[in-house]
């Protein structure tokens, strides 16, 4: 149903827009002086900005839903998944209650066109609209931050591919592909298998679970020359890094426009910039900045200069 909304031509109509939030955000920073932690003023923001206007969520309640995203995708038990869902299930079916009965402006977003041509029509009803909308909002902000505070910093470490990415910037696109290849922060793909399943000599039972590790299938030494290496030339766009097959990512046309144009923009716009930690600072785990990789891997601050 949303495949549509999320094709290239609507995301390639969203580049302007992108670029205005990406902007908007290190002017700030500029502003600001010769430092920020560049997840809270960079890599969430931009995103998560993008991502309220794309549904038509107000991006002032933005504290609220990041928070709640945050537990709901890195919460360690099934128990502790319960409240953030149920506060951020609430939240959405308030917005959507207001939104149909003219209580919040339409605002031309995504949500709105729901109601009128989904919700009314009774062709959604509305515990699936708000669910669609809870993962479209959750999914929607936390992976791209991610991608973009690891990508900066990776490419901060690999001088040299920075450097060629400064000379071209048309190879940006490539870069993006081998960044999310490199990173490949979304580690945690599971299924079950529904029958017995041969695979190289070994029988995976019906009912077993799977894990299917992105990070191991996109460094694998059979399909990339040196798969370890950074290399922003390498042609990568085969990866697994958004899925595969019929539930591979709905948000990649989005993310990807996203990441290029928040690279692009930060490695032009701040020439100088340079992480304020070094790699054995980067401690793991609440305290530290990385986060615990458990299904996605990302990192809570990264202090920068310039
Ligand atoms: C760099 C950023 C992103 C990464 C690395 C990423 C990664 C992934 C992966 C690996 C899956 C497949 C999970 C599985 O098969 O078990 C997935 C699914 C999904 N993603 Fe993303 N994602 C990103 C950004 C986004 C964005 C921006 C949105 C929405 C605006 C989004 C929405 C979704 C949705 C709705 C699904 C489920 C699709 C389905 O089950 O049919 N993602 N994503």
């Amino acid at each position: 149903m949303l495949i549509p909304q999320f094709g290239l031509k609507r995301i390639t109509a969203m580049r302007p827009a992108i670029q205005a939030v990406v902007d908007g955000l290190i002017d700030a920073m500029l502003e600001q002086g010769s430092g920020a932690d560049l997840v809270a003023a960079f890599a969430l923001p931009v995103p998560s900005m993008v991502i309220c206007r794309l549904l038509g969520v107000p991006y002032a309640d933005h504290d609220f839903f990041e928070g709640r995203s945050r537990a709901l995708l890195t919460a360690p038990t099934a128990e502790e998944l319960r409240a953030p869902r149920e506060e951020l299930t609430d939240y959405l079916h308030r917005l959507v209650d207001a939104k149909e009965h003219g209580r919040a402006a339409a605002d031309g977003g995504l949500l709105d066109e729901l109601i009128t041509e989904r919700l009314a029509e009774g062709r959604l009803d509305r515990d699936e609209l708000v669910q669609m909308a809870l993962i479209l909002l959750v999914a929607g902000h936390e992976t791209t931050a991610n991608m973009i505070s690891l990508g900066t910093y990776t490419l901060l470490e690999h001088p040299d591919q920075l450097a060629a990415l400064r000379a071209d910037p048309a190879l940006m696109a490539g870069a993006v592909e081998e960044l999310l290849r490199f990173l490949s922060i979304a580690d945690g793909m599971v299924r079950v298998a529904l029958e017995d399943i041969e695979l190289a000599g070994h029988t995976i039972r019906a009912g077993d679970g799977v894990l299917l590790p992105t990070s191991v299938i996109n460094r694998d030494a059979a399909v990339y020359d040196h798969p370890d290496a950074l290399d922003v030339r390498r042609v990568a766009r085969h990866h697994v890094a958004f899925g595969y097959g019929v539930h591979q990512c709905l948000g990649q046309n989005l993310a990807r426009a996203e990441m290029e144009i928040a690279l692009t923009t930060l490695i032009t716009r701040i020439p100088t910039l340079r992480p304020a930690l070094a790699p054995d600072e980067l401690v793991v785990g609440p305290g530290g900045v990385v986060k615990p990789g458990s299904t996605l891997q990302g990192l809570y601050a990264l202090p920068v200069t310039w």
